[in-house]
C-alpha cells in the first residue's frame, strides 16, 4: 500500500511506479494464452434493418438530396425537441426491458432489434430498477464540437464534393451532399467544409474516393471549442508522391487557409495526416502541424482540458458537463463521501477522472490512444490535481495486471468504483472478468451511446450467475438505476448511464 500511496503525492513521481509495476507484470504474462477470449464475441442475428433501409432508401427518391441527408444524419429533425426526448426515453426503456429479459430468461431475445422499425417486443413489461427521465441537451443546434466531412461525388457528379454520404458503399449508390443545412453542425464547421471543397477544386490533385483507384485528398475533420478556437485536420493519401511533392501540396493548403480565400475560417491550427488506410493513429502516421497551435482546449465543470488532434472528447460540451455531473452523482451517491479509488476505464483525455478527482483519494485511468494519455496526464497537471494517474494501453491487457498490483500492494483497501465509457465495440471480456472477480468493486457506472449493441453483451456478463467455466467467479452485479443524457439532439442516439451494484 505504502509503495503506491506514497507515489501519489509528488506530481512527477506519481505515474512511474504504477506504470513500472503494471508493465513488469505485463511482460511476465504477455505470452500467457487466454483461452476465454472467445467469450468476448457474440453471435448476433443478421441485421433486419438492412432490408428496411433498402426499402426506405428506395422510397426516398421523391425527396431533395438535402432532406435525404437530414433523414440519414439527423432523422429526428422534423420533430419538436420534446417529441425527440419522449421518443428517446421510450427507446431506452425498450432497450432496458430487453436487458431485463436477458437477465430473467437468458439470451432468447434480441436487444439489437430494439433499434429497428419492427422491434421484437420485450417479454418484460416493467423494469426492476428505475429509469430516470432523460436529461436534455442545453444546446440543440450546432452543438457538435467535432465534424468529419467526407469527399466524394456530389449530386452533380463532381468528385470534389465535401459533405456527408447518402447511400452506402456496399450498394454502390453513394452521393456526397453538402452539409450546410444540417441542424447539428455549427456554422464554422460548414464554412471550413465549403472552403475545403473550394481548395480541392483548385488543386491539380484528384480526391481519393477508393483507395485502390488512386487520388489524394481525403476527408477533413474540424474541431472547435466553446471559446471559438478552431482546429482543422486534412487527411491525405500519399499514393506514389515523394516527400518533396507532398511538401508542395501542403504549402498550397497552408497558403489557401492562411492567406487565400480560406483565411476567412480563421484557423487556430491546421494539421495534415498522410494516411493510406481508413484510420491511422498518430504512432502509425504522425499528425503534422502545418500552422498554428498544437492543441485545442475545452473547459468542463471549471476544469480545463487539452485535446490533441487524435484524442476523443465528448462532441457536445454542454451536454458533456451534465453527463459528467451525473456520473459523479452515480459513482458517489448521497453527496459522496470522500475517499476510495476511481477506475476510469477508456478515459480519453481524463475528463471523468479529473472532474471527480476532488471527491476521491485516487483516480486511475486507462486509455488506448497514446496522445490521449499524454493529454490526460497534462490535464491532471493543468488542473493541479495530485491524485490522478493514467496508464496507456488496452484496458483488457492493463486492467487485469493492475488489479493484481493493487491486490499485492494492498492498495485496493476502501471502496473501489469503476466508471467505464468504451467505444461502440464495448469492453473486452477480460475487462469484465477483471471487474467481476475483484471483490472490492461494489459499484460500476457504465456509459454507452449504443446500449443495444455490444454493451448489452457486457451487461449480461456483469450480471450473469458466477460461471467457473468462463472464469467468472465473482458475485454478480445487478442494475440499480439508469439515466439517459441527450448528447445528440435530432438523432436517435443518447448516452445511457447504467449503474450496476453488488
Ligand atoms: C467514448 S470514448 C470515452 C472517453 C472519455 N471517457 C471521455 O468522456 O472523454 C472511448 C475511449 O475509449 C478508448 N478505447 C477504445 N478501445 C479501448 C481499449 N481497448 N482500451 C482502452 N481504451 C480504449 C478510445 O480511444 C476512446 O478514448
Amino acid at each position: 500500500m505504502l509503495l503506491i500511496t506514497a507515489c501519489i503525492r509528488p506530481a512527477l513521481q506519481k505515474y512511474t511506479p504504477l506504470n513500472v509495476l503494471v508493465n513488469a507484470c505485463l511482460c511476465s504474462t504477455a505470452k500467457h494464452n487466454d483461452t476465454t477470449t472467445n467469450h468476448g464475441k457474440t453471435t448476433l442475428p443478421k441485421k433486419p434493418w438492412r432490408k428496411n433501409f433498402r426499402k426506405k432508401h428506395a422510397s426516398n427518391e421523391h425527396l431533395t438530396w438535402e432532406d435525404r441527408l437530414s433523414d440519414s444524419v439527423t432523422p429526428l429533425w422534423k420533430l419538436s425537441y420534446e417529441e425527440q426526448l419522449q421518443r428517446k426515453q421510450k427507446h431506452q426503456e425498450t432497450i432496458l426491458l430487453h436487458l431485463s429479459d436477458q437477465l430473467l430468461f437468458g439470451e432468447s431475445t434480441r436487444p439489437e432489434d430494439a433499434s429497428t422499425s419492427s422491434p421484437t417486443s420485450p417479454k418484460s413489461t416493467k423494469l426492476s430498477f428505475p429509469l430516470q427521465p432523460i436529461i436534455p441537451s442545453p444546446v440543440r443546434e450546432g452543438y457538435r464540437n467535432k465534424s468529419t466531412f467526407s469527399v466524394n461525388r456530389g449530386v452533380d457528379g463532381n468528385p470534389k464534393t465535401v459533405g456527408f454520404y447518402v447511400g452506402t458503399g456496399k450498394a454502390s449508390n453513394i452521393v456526397c451532399v453538402n452539409a450546410d443545412h444540417l441542424l447539428n453542425i455549427p456554422e464554422r464547421h460548414k464554412l471550413v467544409a465549403r472552403c475545403y471543397q473550394d481548395f480541392l477544386r483548385r488543386s491539380p490533385l484528384q480526391p481519393c474516393l477508393l483507395f485502390h483507384d488512386g487520388g489524394h485528398w481525403r476527408e477533413v475533420t474540424v474541431r472547435t471549442n466553446a471559446a471559438g478556437h478552431i482546429m482543422v485536420i486534412v487527411y491525405f493519401h500519399p499514393q506514389r508522391l515523394n516527400q518533396e511533392e507532398i511538401k508542395g501540396h501542403k504549402s498550397s493548403l497552408v497558403e489557401y487557409f492562411t492567406q487565400g480565400p480560406g483565411a476567412i475560417c480563421q484557423l487556430d491550427s491546421l494539421y495534415f495526416q498522410e494516411s493510406s488506410k481508413t484510420r491511422c493513429t498518430n504512432e502509425e502516421s504522425p499528425y503534422q502541424l502545418l500552422h498554428g497551435q498544437s492543441h485545442i482546449y475545452e473547459e468542463v465543470m471549471g476544469f480545463k482540458f487539452r485535446i490533441s488532434a487524435d484524442a476523443f472528447f465528448q462532441v457536445n460540451q454542454g451536454a458533456a458537463e451534465l453527463l459528467y455531473r451525473t456520473v459523479g452523482e452515480m459513482c458517489l451517491p448521497n453527496g459522496g463521501k470522500e475517499g476510495g479509488t476511481l477506475l476510469d476505464l477508456c478515459c480519453g483525455t481524463g475528463a471523468i477522472g479529473i472532474t471527480m478527482s476532488p471527491r476521491v483519494h485516487r483516480v486511475i485511468g486507462i486509455e488506448l490512444i497514446q496522445q490521449a494519455v499524454e493529454d490526460a496526464r497534462h490535464n491532471a497537471a493543468l488542473n493541479h490535481t495530485q491524485n490522478c494517474e493514467f496508464l496507456p494501453g488496452k484496458a483488457e491487457v492493463v486492467l487485469p495486471r493492475l488489479m493484481e498490483v493493487l491486490d499485492s500492494t494492498g492498495d485496493s483497501e476502501g471502496p473501489l468504483t469503476a466508471v467505464v465509457n468504451p467505444a461502440r465495440a464495448g469492453l473486452h471480456y477480460r475487462v469484465i472478468r477483471a471487474i467481476r472477480n475483484h471483490p472490492s468493486i461494489h459499484r460500476l457506472v457504465y456509459i454507452s451511446c449504443k446500449p443495444e449493441g455490444e454493451a448489452m453483451r457486457n451487461f449480461r456478463e456483469l450480471c450473469c450467475h458466477p460461471d467457473p467455466e468462463k472464469k467468472l467467479t465473482g458475485q454478480a452485479f445487478r442494475p440499480t438505476v439508469a439515466v439517459p443524457v441527450d448528447m445528440f439532439p435530432h438523432t436517435p442516439h443518447c448516452e445511457l448511464l447504467v449503474v450496476f451494484e453488488r
